[in-house]
């Protein structure tokens, strides 16, 4: 018996670093996806190999945290964390192929994660719910990977639907689909990639995310979740004044995701388009997670004609998306490389991009 299970990448739309503040984030998933083909053989061991990594990993299925290094440690991590929640894994040869790029702020991690998980389930005939399935990729990436990230790219990977974006409660880890077709609008949806790899499990991520807990702290609420309907003003009680505007970024951005929400069920993308633009400039100034190369190339997407645009994912490079009207994207497809070789960054990338299904088994 072979088993093959593709998972998505994705790309937030907006509701960024909201998610370990249990707040909204609004991604879809995409078409690109991981594929992870499992041989069982009865050994307690997987061997795994993967198309764009020299080598192969072999790991022991009683493997714990710091013994698997690298690209490997993901599909460890996983098999580590299915154990820990008691459920069954057996050994066997693993390949894996993508077509997600990788360190571009597209959840390629997560991709992997949730396709691991689902070969390995699979073949031990084990049934998880999405949520379930979610908690154990994402302690795989915590734990074992070492990376503090939150639960929305595993969620994205494994709700994803076509023509709709995933309204995500962090708190009540409740998924609601939303239609999203812009297309239908005349509409596109740009995903620029700057092609400067984002820096996922370093310091910057952790500091953002301590800074947002320190606020919380001076708050005297366990999450920032519990102040959001505060206001603005109760961040006058946070003494540390980085603290306070990173806190600033989560209340707002929060906002802005039931805002596009509401703008979407409008048909309304030139206020979709105007939130984007917010949202950026609140990671510029307040969360401080974008470079200059992303800012111009956020700034040349509006200036050639698009609606809005931001950054998307964990930050520090990666892509960026754009709402574009169809007649701007010829300015916008010839200006945007034009303006980052100008300024003596590498030619991103541009292509449209569209919502599609979620993670699931891939007949043989
Ligand atoms: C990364 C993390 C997510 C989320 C985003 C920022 O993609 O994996 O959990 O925090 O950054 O929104």
């Amino acid at each position: 018996m072979t088993v093959t299970y593709a998972a998505p990448g994705r790309i937030n739309l907006i509701g960024e670093h909201t998610d370990y503040n249990l707040g909204f984030a609004l991604p879809i998933a995409l078409p690109e996806r991981v594929v992870v083909t499992l041989r069982p053989d009865g050994s307690d061991t997987v061997v795994v190999d993967s198309a764009d990594e020299p080598g192969e990993a072999v790991i022991p299925l009683t493997t714990a945290p710091g013994e698997v290094t690298g690209w490997g440690a993901y599909v460890a991590g996983v098999i580590w964390a299915l154990r820990e929640a008691g459920h069954p894994v057996g050994g066997g040869q693993m390949s894996i192929t993508s077509d997600v790029a990788m360190g571009s702020g597209l959840a390629s991690s997560a991709a992997l994660e949730c396709a691991v998980l689902g070969a390995l389930t699979t073949a031990a005939g084990v049934t998880l719910d999405k949520v379930e399935q979610a908690r154990i990729a994402q302690r795989a990436e915590n734990e074992y990977v070492g990376a503090p990230t939150g639960l929305m790219d595993q969620l994205a990977s494994l709700y994803g639907a076509e023509r709709h974006a995933l309204l995500m409660d962090c708190r009540s880890v409740d998924v609601r689909e939303v239609p999203f077709d812009p297309d239908a609008s005349g509409v596109a949806l740009l995903l620029i990639d700057s092609r400067a790899p984002h820096r996922h499990a370093g310091g910057e991520y952790a500091a953002r995310r301590r800074s947002c807990e320190q606020a919380a702290a001076a708050l005297g609420v366990d999450t920032l979740r519990d102040a959001q309907d505060w206001g603005l003003g109760a961040l006058d009680k946070v003494a540390d004044r980085v603290d306070a505007q990173r806190a600033r970024h989560i209340f707002t951005e929060n906002r802005r995701v039931l805002n596009f929400v509401a703008a979407l069920e409008a048909n309304d993308y030139h206020e979709a388009g105007a939130l984007f633009n917010a949202s950026h400039a609140s990671m510029r100034d307040d969360f401080e997670i974008t470079t200059q190369q992303i800012d111009l190339i956020a700034e040349s997407a509006v200036a050639a004609g698009a609606l809005g645009a931001r950054m998307t994912g964990g930050g520090f490079g990666g892509c960026v998306i754009a709402l574009a009207p169809e007649d701007s994207l010829d300015a916008i497809m010839s200006s945007i490389p034009t303006a980052a070789r100008a300024a003596g960054f590498d030619k991103p990338t541009l292509i449209r991009a569209r919502a599609a299904a979620g993670a699931g088994p891939v007949p043989n």
